[in-house]
């Protein structure tokens, strides 16, 4: 079966009915989405189909069809496609907001948050805090950096604004 991953088309052998984390992981070797609670809870594994957030360790791979997998990795690229941007950047805004504010701890949750982040700039450029804390709301910290992400997520959307194609 052939899956479209960053923007290229990639092989894969698994059973049509492998949850995509898995073939991700696995088999393309892929260390952006995260093995966390394995039940669609936790948000570690998200990962965007078509612009929106899904939960690969739920998703067989079977139902991804021709869509575009965007993970942690392609969101730079996935950004400069966004924006027109004729070089792709080495990080998307809302990496370089989490770098610069030092917003992960562990880290554990970062490829999910970053995910879920990427896709509210996507459709809410300026985001409220009530709008940022609403998309977050399914992506669990275990080290409750939940402060740092919502400040991280407001310089993300000003680093945003500052970028023009
Ligand atoms: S591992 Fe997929 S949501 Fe927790
Ligand atoms: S930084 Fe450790 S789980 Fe979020």
């Amino acid at each position: 079966m052939k899956i479209k991953v960053n923007g290229a088309l990639r092989d894969s052998d698994a059973d049509p009915q492998t949850p995509l984390l898995y073939v991700l992981a696995d088999e393309l070797g892929l260390r952006g989405p995260r093995f966390g609670c394995g039940l669609a809870q936790c948000g570690s594994c998200s990962v965007l189909i078509d612009g929106r957030e899904v939960r690969s360790c739920v998703t067989p791979l079977a139902t991804v069809g021709n869509r575009a997998i965007t993970t942690l990795e392609g969101l730079p690229a996935y950004f400069a496609a966004q924006k027109g941007l004729s070089k792709v950047p080495e990080m998307h805004p809302v990496q370089q907001a989490f770098l610069d504010e030092q917003a992960p701890q562990c880290g554990y949750c970062y490829n999910g948050i970053a995910i879920k982040a990427a896709e509210l700039l996507g459709d809410s450029p300026q985001p409220s805090e009530a709008q940022i804390r609403q998309a977050l709301n399914g992506h669990l910290c275990r080290c409750g950096t939940y402060p740092r992400v919502l400040k991280a997520v407001q310089k993300a959307a000003s680093l945003m604004a500052q970028v023009r194609s």
